[in-house]
């Protein structure tokens, strides 16, 4: 879907160029012909006019072709303070709003989610989403639910390298958290799925995770536990069936419940200056001066936040390391670009990465630097930071010197870390008083 509308609106522009070159040479033709030039200098005028016009529009459809890069059929929402109006489809996100882009201020989080207008998050079918959740009756063998391998107790995954799910068959991928899944437009390692609604039916009929059959197996297996049809009338109205929709409906307003709360990061953005401490600190200057921001962008950190003009799709990665890939196993599923995922909580959320082979965060952030920024690893101060004379002098002919950093040592990723750790915001103490 987004590759058409970027394709078509690459086709609309060719046609313009095609339109805007005929009218080129006419003009060209008039301009030279009153300037008396003859017919080769004339072409030559349209040419010189049409190179012009050219480089405007290779601009015009980069533009184009980067803002719609992993855009989806579902319009992202704007920063959810802005949500209060709904739009008339049932499922649609109300009209986008561009904001902060990402090199504006750091953002802390919202207070409350994005919802779709379609599906409302109300007391009822938040409780029904929570039961939903937890009840093993909804695998085909009784033994696994949605909790089984995001256990809220800890960081909203299961710890492991690749879940279990029904008869312990191993899936392929790392289970990434439910906390904060509620900000992202797109979900899953791959970004397949584009709504919380949309993604929870996913895992109730995955063979190896739930392996449900078919949604009206689910629905007949919550159909025959006391207490959910009441449940389902209460959120859903009076004489509404038990549904397959009303099931993603319901685990998917418990999920928009599931947010971190007062990350010191938060709280260090929000004005509370002490929140931070020095490692910390050094982290965060060094996180956007390397340039891990692009791609982890606040207040996610992931570049799936619903109002990002980027896309949410980067490649991984981007400098090969044969070697290092290998030591990973990352060589074994190659994609040329993941969906960038959010590093909420993620010093909760060990192992890393989409197969869950990277057992610290230390080492996730080595692999980053090197795969992603091409940067070396070196304690030596020398390779550290690469001086190179810059064009500005002193005025008594010292050129002063810009420095650029080419290797992290082992303090600079103990700083990232400090920083990632201060992203943690779970579990949300409202939740757990509860
Ligand atoms: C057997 C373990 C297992 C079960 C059971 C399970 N999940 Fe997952 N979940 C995963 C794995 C693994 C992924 C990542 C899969 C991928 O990206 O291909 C995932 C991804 C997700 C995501 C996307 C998060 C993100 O950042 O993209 C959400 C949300 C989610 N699961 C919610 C649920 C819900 C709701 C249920 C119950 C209906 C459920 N899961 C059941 C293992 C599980
Ligand atoms: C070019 C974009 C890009 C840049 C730059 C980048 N990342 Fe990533 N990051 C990704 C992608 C994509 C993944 C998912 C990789 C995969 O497939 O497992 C990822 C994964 C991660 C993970 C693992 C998350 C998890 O839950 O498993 C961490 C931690 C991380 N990045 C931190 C960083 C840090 C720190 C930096 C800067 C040193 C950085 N990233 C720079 C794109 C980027």
């Amino acid at each position: 879907m987004a590759m058409m509308t970027a394709s078509s609106s690459l086709l609309a522009i060719l046609a313009g160029v095609f339109v805007g070159a005929l009218a080129l040479v006419l003009v060209a033709n008039e301009i030279g012909g009153r300037a008396g030039l003859p017919p080769p200098g004339r072409l030559l005028l349209a040419g010189g006019l049409g190179f012009g016009v050219f480089a405007f529009a290779i601009k015009a459809i980069l533009i184009v072709e980067i803002g719609s890069m992993g855009r989806d059929d579902l319009a992202p929402t704007p920063r959810p303070r802005a949500t209060a109006h709904a739009t008339a489809a049932d499922e649609a996100w109300p009209a986008r709003a561009r904001v902060s882009p990402f090199w504006s201020t750091w953002q802390a989080l919202p207070a409350t989610p994005p919802e779709p207008a379609g599906n409302r998050s109300t007391a009822a079918k938040i409780a029904l989403g929570k039961r939903l959740f937890e009840d093993r009756d909804l695998s085909a063998d009784r033994t696994v639910a949605c909790a089984s391998c995001h256990g809220l107790a800890g960081g909203g995954d299961d710890g492991r390298a690749v879940s279990l799910g029904v008869g312990n068959q191993a899936g392929g991928r790392n289970a990434p958290s439910v906390v904060d899944a509620a900000w992202l437009s797109r979900l899953f390692w791959d970004g397949r799925a584009g709504s919380l609604e949309e993604q929870a039916k996913g895992p109730l009929l995955n063979p190896v995770e739930m392996a449900m059959p078919s949604g009206e197996a689910v629905v007949a297996r919550i159909a025959e536990k006391p207490g959910y049809e009441e449940m389902f009338a209460e959120a859903f109205g009076p004489g509404r069936a038990i549904d397959f929709d009303g099931v993603a409906k319901a685990i998917a307003a418990f999920e928009r419940t599931l947010v971190s709360r007062d990350a010191p990061y938060d709280r260090f953005v929000s004005g509370e200056d002490g929140a931070l401490g020095p490692a910390a600190l050094r982290g965060m200057a060094l996180f956007e001066e390397i340039g891990c921001r692009s791609c982890h962008i606040d207040p996610t950190f992931s570049a799936a936040g619903r109002d990002k003009p980027f896309g949410v799709y980067r490649p991984f990665p981007v400098f090969a390391d044969d070697g290092l890939l290998a030591r990973h196993r990352l060589d074994e599923e190659r994609r040329a670009a993941w969906r960038v995922p959010s590093l909420r909580n993620v010093a909760l959320t060990a192992p890393y990465m989409h197969n869950g082979a990277v057992e610290s965060l230390e080492e996730a952030v080595r692999l980053m630097a090197v795969l992603q920024l091409g940067l070396k690893l070196s304690n030596d101060p020398a390779l550290r930071m690469a001086v190179t004379p810059g064009p500005v002098e002193d005025g008594n002919r010292r050129s002063l010197t810009a420095g650029r950093r080419r290797a992290l040592g082992d303090d600079d990723i103990a700083d990232l870390v400090a920083f990632l750790e201060s992203l943690t915001g779970w579990p949300a103490a409202a939740l757990a008083a509860k």
